[in-house]
């Protein structure tokens, strides 16, 4: 299950430092960030969590609190898990975290008109937890995030580094206390950074970057007009889907059957519109559902950050044809080129996320060899 993967860039910028976004240190920063998160996620695949708990926790008093504080309640359980690192906030022993997180809180107090510092909890590299806000606080950590989700930050770690190992297991014993205590939902989504570049297939030959495929407009299709919400783009997921209905291999029919699952999915089933961000038909034609900058409405809880494609048909024992399943191909790669979908992004069956047997056995053994396909 992904349950604990639904990604975002979590940069720690705009939060310390008030430099101008460079897209270079955000690179080199977003390279740093895999490597740590990648530790994380080790910590939590070995399946260690759980046995830790926090072993130090220095409390707001301890570390110098200035008489501040935000007043946000913070409903527990919360559902999502944010972790953070703080560039330029290096430190080894309880005096001089201490006193990064005075210089820190002050920052965000009086240079960014925050009410206290953003993270619930911070984790030193001297293995400590520091009490930020605590528990029963929203933060300032991840906007649109602050009111149901826990922001944990690792001190200062520097790019291309990994935290101490101590302060590795402090943040694992506290992940594991939080749920323990019930701040944190058991089946937490932890926003973890894409890792696994090294994972990937050769990076794609370096191919001048291709024209985007042409992908059939709503208006040809005569769409019915909805005001549906906006996608948060670059989405983080493509998902793969079947539509688990028929089939169509020549463009009338597919004009009609993209009508067709309009329609029924507006007026069976409520949906704001057609669903799909694109869907493919056997006609080896890119069909535009929602489009890029409109949420679908196909896997509960990852619409606005996922682009859905749906093949349309049912490919439980026969796969896509070679056409449609290039075409899809080619409005991945589209997407990243174009700025829609982040380079980093996962690809993902719908069966993997939801309870579904979409997209199908035979279309699943097919992505599962493509670039991106994170199980
Ligand atoms: C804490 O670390 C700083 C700098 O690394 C060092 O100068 C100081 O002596 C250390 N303090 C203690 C109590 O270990
Ligand atoms: C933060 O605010 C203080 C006092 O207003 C100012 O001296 C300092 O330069 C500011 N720091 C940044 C990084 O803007
Ligand atoms: C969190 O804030 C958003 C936007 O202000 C709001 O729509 C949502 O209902 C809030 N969620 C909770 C659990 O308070
Ligand atoms: C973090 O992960 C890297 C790469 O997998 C590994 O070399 C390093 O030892 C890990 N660090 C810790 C503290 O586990
Ligand atoms: C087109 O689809 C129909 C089913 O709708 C199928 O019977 C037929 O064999 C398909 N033709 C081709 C060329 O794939």
């Amino acid at each position: 299950m992904l349950l604990w993967l639904r990604v975002f860039s979590v940069l720690g910028l705009g939060v310390w430092g008030d430099s101008p976004w460079d897209a270079t240190r955000a690179k080199r920063m977003s390279e740093g960030l895999r490597y740590l998160f990648g530790n994380i996620t080790q910590l939590i695949e070995k399946g260690k969590l759980g046995v830790n708990d926090i072993s130090t926790v220095v409390s707001r008093k301890e570390w110098g609190v200035e008489a501040v504080g935000c007043g946000t309640h913070l409903t527990s359980p919360v559902n999502f898990l944010v972790t953070h690192h703080v560039p330029g906030l290096e430190c080894h022993n309880q005096t001089v975290c201490s006193q990064r997180l005075r210089e820190l809180q002050a920052h965000h107090v009086h240079n960014n008109s925050w009410c206290d510092v953003a993270y619930n909890f911070l984790v030193g590299d001297d293995g400590r937890v520091y009490e930020g806000i605590g528990w029963d606080i929203q933060g300032m950590h991840t906007q649109g995030y602050n009111n149901i989700s826990l922001g944990f930050a690792f001190f200062g770690t520097k790019e291309g580094h990994s935290p101490s190992p101590a302060a590795l297991s402090a943040m694992e014993g506290l992940i594991s206390s939080a749920v323990r205590k019930g701040h944190l939902s058991s089946l937490y989504v932890q926003p973890l950074l894409v890792k696994g570049e090294d994972c990937l297939a050769p990076l794609q030959k370096a191919s001048p970057k291709k024209a985007c495929p042409y992908i059939v407009p709503r208006s040809d299709w005569e769409a019915r007009e909805t005001h549906c919400p906006k996608m948060n783009l670059p989405a983080k997921y493509v998902i793969i889907i079947h539509t688990s209905g028929r089939v169509c291999n020549m463009s009338d029919e597919c004009r009609l059957l993209v009508q067709d699952i309009q329609s029924l999915l507006m007026d069976r089933f409520n949906s704001c519109d057609i669903g799909y961000n694109f869907l493919v038909g056997q006609d080896g034609v890119l069909y535009e559902g929602v489009g890029w900058n409109v949420q679908g409405s196909h896997t509960a809880g990852y619409n606005d950050i996922a682009l859905g494609i749906a093949f349309m048909g049912t490919f439980s024992g026969t796969p896509p044809n070679a056409a449609a399943l290039e075409a899809a191909q080619n409005l991945i790669q589209c997407a990243v080129d174009e700025g829609y979908l982040d380079p980093n992004y996962l690809l993902v069956a719908q069966s993997d996320l939801i309870k579904t047997l979409s997209p199908g056995q035979a279309l699943y053994n097919i992505i599962s060899s493509w670039p991106h396909f994170k199980h």
